[in-house]
């Protein structure tokens, strides 16, 4: 079966029981065992949830992988994978990958004995020369939160099979729809579900997909032990998103290509950063490995940071909050809001200034979306 299909009918759908088309949202703390030693497949929904198996199985699917597991947001998702590692290893990850993942790195996890080394994945030169004998993972995502930069995971991986490297990569902005890391190699992928794949602003989740039975075994096992994994109703609101994630995907990106060719042409934006623009640096490459662009768009407004949080006041369709990937269009001034965690100095290194904005690109009227664009701005 194709994406869109998929999307629609992989895992036990329509459910076993009566034939629901929609799936059940089993609401249950545990399972009656049928004798002593014999359940009917359940027994405790820490463990599993029949809800939870269908969204860990169409998202497995999507994502062309061996197995996958729901968790409670994203970083419960990302928590528990670091956990397959032990004091001692080293990470080499993304320098500007989304803040609460730095935070989640630099303010948890080194407490824990891990050692992290953050660069700016562009070139096989530097992510060799950071690696060290104790290097077991390379944590990437791309594009990019917020700066939309492109990493060439085919590259990546080679890097990592040749030294026996775990790869995992957050696939939270482009979405299986646009992107399935698996193909070229990763080892495990995460996902804030809380974003496209909801689609709705109405959850935080998080994924993982395996690809070995080593790492389902290890996966499976942790979600356990550490108790992250996702509610069923959560679950069921994701499996719902899911259905519509193709369509909405084509959507969020052509409105996100006439927003950024707007803010392209306009003399008030210092730079526009988004990678469907012939002009942005990973273009070629995001052409290359990814179906389409996606739907964030980030820019840096002329005129310093009084002229930013006009804008950022005078907006009324794009929202000013944080998260990114719903219906509904947001703006976010990362400096302030999502990448706050991050240390001043980290942001300034890796480019997140004080006048970029990031828009996530939803799915009113694209005329609507330019107007209100336009009326922030003014007067100039
Ligand atoms: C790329 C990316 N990864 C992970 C997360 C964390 O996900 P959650 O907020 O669901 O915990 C986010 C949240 O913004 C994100 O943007």
């Amino acid at each position: 079966m194709r994406f869109e299909t998929l999307a629609i009918h992989a895992g036990e759908r329509p459910d076993a029981t009566f034939g629901a088309i929609s799936v059940p949202i089993y609401q249950t703390s545990t399972f009656v065992f049928e004798d002593v030693g014999k359940t009917k497949g359940y027994d405790y929904s820490r463990t599993a949830n029949p809800t939870r198996k269908v969204l860990e199985d169409t998202i497995a699917q999507l994502e062309e992988g061996k197995a996958g597991f729901a968790f409670a947001t994203g970083m419960a998702a990302e928590a528990t994978v670091m956990h397959l590692l032990k004091a001692g290893d080293h990470v080499i990850s993304g320098d500007d990958v989304y803040g609460g993942t730095y935070r989640l790195f630099q303010n948890v996890m080194c407490d824990f004995g891990l050692e992290f080394t953050f660069l700016r994945m562009d070139s096989r030169r530097t992510i060799e020369e950071a690696i060290k004998p104790n290097t077991k993972m390379l944590w990437l995502e791309t594009p990019s939160n917020p700066l939309l930069n492109i990493v060439d995971v085919e590259m990546v991986v080679d890097i990592a099979k040749k030294r026996n490297i775990l790869t995992v990569m957050d696939n939270t902005f482009a979405t299986p729809y646009f992107l399935r890391p698996i193909e070229y190699g990763v080892d495990l992928v995460v996902h804030s579900t809380t974003k496209y794949l909801n689609g709705h602003c109405d959850v935080v989740g998080g994924v993982v997909v395996t690809t070995t039975d080593e790492l389902t075994e290890r996966v499976q096992f942790l979600l356990n032990a550490m108790g992250t994994c996702a509610s069923p109703f959560d679950c069921w609101l994701v499996l719902r998103g899911i259905e519509t994630l193709p369509v909405r995907m084509k959507q969020h990106e052509q409105n996100a290509i006439a927003v950024a060719n707007y803010l392209a042409g306009h003399p008030g934006v210092k730079r526009v950063f988004y990678p469907g623009l012939e002009s942005h640096p990973g273009h070629e490459i995001a052409k290359r490995q990814m179906r389409g662009f996606g739907g964030v768009v980030s820019f840096e407004l002329k005129g310093g940071t009084e002229r930013v949080n006009t804008f950022l006041k005078r907006t009324k369709v794009f929202s000013l909050a944080e998260s990114l990937g719903g219906v509904f269009s947001l703006v976010d001034h990362p400096a302030t809001m999502t990448h706050a965690s991050m240390p001043k100095e980290h942001r300034e290194k890796v480019g997140i200034t004080e006048e970029l904005i990031r828009l996530s690109v939803g799915l009113e009227n694209i005329d609507d979306l330019i107007d209100d664009l336009r009326q922030a701005r003014a007067p100039s």
